[in-house]
Order: structure tokens, then sequence, then C-alpha cells
């Protein structure tokens, strides 16, 4: 008599791509005519089923990233270049009720300070 093991899992295979953030540029407009760029050529993917971490030092557009990916950018923040993809969905170009309906259902944001970020 053979006994067989199996590896079992709750947790289904997952596999490709939830996120891929291609070339992501912008910056801040000032009163002046002037322009900050901020974000310059951001590109990174997330695969589905794992955590990436963003790390860099204060001011240096984690923040700005995470935001212009949900499209929640504040006022006078110009995006120049880039594409987002989420789910097969195009986060850029996407209708505002259709992102609106991705947002809190399958993407969101937890901001570091509740009273201001
Ligand atoms: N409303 C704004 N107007 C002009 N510049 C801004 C504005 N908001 C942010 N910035 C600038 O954008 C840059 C990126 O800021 P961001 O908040 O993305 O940094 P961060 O990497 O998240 O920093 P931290 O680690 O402190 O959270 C900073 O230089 C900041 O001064
Ligand atoms: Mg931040």
């Amino acid at each position: 008599m053979s006994v067989q093991a199996e590896a079992t899992s709750t947790t289904p295979a997952v596999r490709g791509e939830t996120l891929r953030v291609e070339g992501l540029s912008g910056g801040f407009r000032s009163a002046e005519g002037g322009f900050t760029e901020i974000l310059k050529s951001v590109s990174f993917s997330i695969e589905t089923g794992t955590i990436t971490a963003v790390v860099g030092e204060t001011g240096s557009g984690k923040s700005m990233t995470a935001l212009a990916v949900i499209g929640l950018l504040p006022k006078g923040f110009h995006r120049t270049a880039g594409a987002v993809h989420f789910e097969g969905h195009d986060l850029l170009t996407l209708a505002p009720a259709q992102l609106r309906a991705l947002r809190g259902d399958r993407i969101g944001m937890v901001f570091q300070d509740a009273r201001a970020r």
C-alpha cells in the first residue's frame, strides 16, 4: 500500500500582473509659470499576489506616485507622460465613473496621516 501526499492550499494560485506603471512623469506648475518635475519616468509593475514596497527619502515622490496611480492628484499637479494599467484597465484614460467604481472596491490608498496627506 502506498500513501500519496499532495500539497493543498485554501488560496487559489494567482498569476499575472496586477499593476503596471510605465514612464509616469509630472510635476507642479507654479503661479509664475515655472514647472517643478516631481515624477521622472516612474516605472514598476506588481505581480498578482505579491507585495511591493516603494522606498525613498521624504519628498522623493512616493505619495505623488500613489496618488497619480489612482487619479487623486492635488490641484496644480500635471501629468506629462506615462501610463497606468490595472487589472486590464488603463486607469489614466478611464471615464470618471468607471474609475470611481474601481476605487475602494479594487484599488485604494491608505493615507499616512488620516488628517492630512
Ligand atoms: N501641493 C503641492 N505643491 C507643490 N509641491 C508639492 C505639493 N505636494 C507635494 N509637493 C512636492 O512634491 C514632492 C513629492 O512629495 P511626496 O509627498 O510625494 O513625497 P513622499 O516621498 O511621499 O514623502 P514622505 O516620505 O514625506 O511621505 C515634494 O518635493 C513635495 O514638496
Ligand atoms: Mg508620502
